[in-house]
């Protein structure tokens, strides 16, 4: 990637419908601890449907991997709990998501994500996918796919809202696959502003 600047995302402060204010950015490896508070928060539900088994613990060289990654083929944004919002614990975070290019690709990009269990529901899942599918654009990114448990429907109507297709992933029919490309119907499908 040529421009630096462009590699990682700005740091950015928005809204929530019920009007909390959420600081997003980058993850940086000094994250690993916020990695492991937060891990007591998710269900085994959650676990199942970011890393497609419920795990136990989270294990040390998965937390490695997901703070320390080469910001010229990822981007990961945190969504924690803005400077001076009451009743938050220093390692408090919302959320997590990247944005990983495959593998030999520039154009092509995975995208994954998880919302901490109690704060489902208030729009994080769509305001680190928004930011992540604009980022990404302005990075050339032209598809990006999700690999879904067949049965997150939280998920798959997150996905469909942003106008990604849903197919069923042919050789395992516990999985779906969504997949988006740039221009067919824009980042911003569903409507909403960024905040
Ligand atoms: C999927 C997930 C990331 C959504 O995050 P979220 O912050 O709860 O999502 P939002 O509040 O931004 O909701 C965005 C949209 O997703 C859909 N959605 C979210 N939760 C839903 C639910 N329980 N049932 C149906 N649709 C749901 C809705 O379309 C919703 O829009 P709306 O609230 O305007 O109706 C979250 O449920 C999660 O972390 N799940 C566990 C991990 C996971 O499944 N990761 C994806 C695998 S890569």
């Amino acid at each position: 990637v040529s421009d630096p600047g462009a590699q990682v995302p700005d740091e950015r402060e928005v809204e929530l419908r019920d009007g909390t204010r959420v600081r997003l950015r980058p993850v940086t490896p000094a994250d690993k601890p916020r990695f492991y508070a937060n891990f007591a928060h998710a269900t085994e539900e959650d676990l199942r449907n970011r890393f497609f088994e419920a795990l136990p613990a989270l294990p040390d060289a998965l937390v490695s991997r997901l703070a320390r990654y080469d910001p010229a083929r990822e981007i990961a944004l945190v969504a924690e709990p803005a400077p001076g919002t009451p009743g938050v614990k220093p390692l408090d975070a919302y959320g997590v998501a990247r944005l990983s290019l495959d593998p030999g690709r520039t154009d092509t990009a995975e995208l994954a994500l998880i919302v901490r269990h109690d704060w489902q529901r208030r729009g994080i899942g769509r305001i680190l996918t928004a930011t992540l599918l604009e980022t990404a654009v302005r990075r050339g990114v032209r598809r990006i796919w999700a690999l879904v448990l067949r049965s997150n429907r939280p998920m798959v109507t997150l996905l469909r809202s942003f106008g990604f297709t849903i197919a069923v992933e042919e050789d395992d029919p516990m999985l779906v696959r969504g997949t988006w490309t740039a221009g067919d119907r824009g980042p911003f499908a569903s409507g909403r502003p960024l905040g």
